[in-house]
């Protein structure tokens, strides 16, 4: 159901890693710097904080935030926002979803480096309870840099209707005020952004393959929340300035990079995804990125004429448990999955016109739903440039984090 690649490419990567034993997976860095530059030239010039789930590999995580347009990283787990603080790849650093972790937030309160650098996300005053009572413990705690998440969600007819994830219960500028007082009435919290994602608009394609009038329903629905969210943004913006600055207001991801930069009231953008550019967002009327992460299977045997089964490539996304979310082949084209068996545990059939012309030994190449989620599979990307892999370079797991 996503695009497949073209012959040309697959010589060039199966010339590339020929050394390789699959299963492994690469980054396609001609792919990556093209994407990360495209991403950038997107933003009417408002910086990108690098959205590290969407990436889930430091030394490329690095590289993104050394070009121009990136600034800072969306994390999303405090201990790896204090791993990656530690270790000097950011010292501007957002977790983008709350934390219950008192373990961690002791550690972000104790330590300086991490203080300064690390901005934890809250939604409600439980939030600012656990982090007072994780610090209460320490002699001289340093002050917690937190950011309020808002609900970005679309609501329509009297809110039987509902888009967008379902995250923070801060909708209108009251419940924000009311948050953001809480904020500056506790000394050892430091109020310092928003942070508002319209996940409806930024992670779901406008233009399903093969879906014409779910796609008018998206479209309307995009474009009605984009209208609500832009006036509804602003005044909870406006508001809370009236009672503190702010260093930052991040909204948007990889699907809305022109339409949230537009908005007056945001400061930056949170995305990553389009980095990689996995198959969901083979879905977007506004962009063609270029598919930069994939993973090579081997062929290891040949049911019979018209198919072969390669080993592994079970590895679903996240989400709605859809069609949508299991990886696709990709190189060469014409393969697809067999629909009884999907991409299985240790085996995976692939069917079509290619299969035939596939030796057992040959590699097939598959691309992931999701971004970042590709990196718990392999502890390792070998970085492609061209006709050879330049580098190879661990991914978290590689390093030995596995956050999520
Ligand atoms: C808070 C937040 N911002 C931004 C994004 C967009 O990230 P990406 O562009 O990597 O899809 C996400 C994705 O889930 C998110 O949760």
């Amino acid at each position: 159901m996503s695009r497949s690649g073209n012959a040309e490419d697959l010589r060039r990567l199966d010339s590339a890693t020929a050394h390789l034993d699959a299963p492994f997976a690469i980054v396609d860095l001609g792919a990556f710097r093209a994407n990360a530059a495209a991403m950038a030239s997107r933003t009417g010039g408002k910086p990108i904080r690098l959205a590290s789930k969407s990436v889930r590999c430091r030394r490329l995580i690095e590289q993104v935030l050394a070009m121009d347009g990136y600034r800072g990283v969306l994390a999303y787990t405090l201990p790896e926002a204090l791993w990656l603080a530690a270790l000097g790849t950011s010292d501007d650093i957002v977790v983008a979803y709350p934390t219950a972790d008192q373990t961690a937030l002791a550690r972000l309160a104790g330590d300086a480096t991490a203080a300064t650098s690390i901005a934890v996300m809250v939604d409600s005053t439980d939030h600012l309870d656990l982090i007072e009572k994780a610090a209460a413990g320490l002699t001289d705690p340093h002050q917690v840099r937190v950011a309020m998440d808002i609900d970005a969600g679309f609501e329509a007819l009297g809110g039987r209707f509902r888009a967008g994830a379902r995250r923070s219960p801060i909708r209108s500028p009251a419940d924000a005020v009311a948050l953001a007082e809480a904020i500056l009435s506790r000394p050892r919290l430091r109020l310092v952004g928003l942070m508002a994602y319209e996940s409806q608009i930024a992670g779901v394609g406008d233009n399903p393959p093969g879906r014409p009038l779910y796609a008018q329903a998206i479209r309307l629905m995009q474009r009605k929340s984009a209208a609500e969210l832009a006036d509804r943004r602003a005044a909870i913006v406006a508001a809370v300035r009236r009672l503190t600055a702010l260093e930052f207001v991040n909204g948007g991801g990889t699907g809305s990079l022109e339409g949230t930069s537009a908005e007056p009231a945001v400061t930056e953008i949170g995305a990553g995804s389009g980095l990689y550019h996995p198959t969901l967002f083979d879905a977007y009327r506004g962009f063609t990125g270029q598919p930069a992460a994939m993973f090579a299977l081997p062929v290891v045997r040949r049911p019979g004429p018209g198919s072969v089964t390669a080993l592994g490539g079970g590895y679903p996304a996240s989400g709605p448990g859809a069609p949508s979310r299991v990886p696709s082949p990709y190189l060469p084209a014409g393969l697809r999955l067999d629909k009884e068996e999907g991409a299985g545990e240790v085996q995976t059939p692939l069917i079509g016109p290619a299969a035939d012309s596939l030796k057992i030994g040959d590699k097939v190449w598959m691309r992931h739903a999701k971004a970042g989620e590709l990196c718990e599979r392999f502890s390792e990307l070998h970085l492609v440039d061209g006709t050879a892999v330049v580098a190879t370079v661990p991914t978290y797991r590689g390093e030995g984090q596995t956050f999520l």
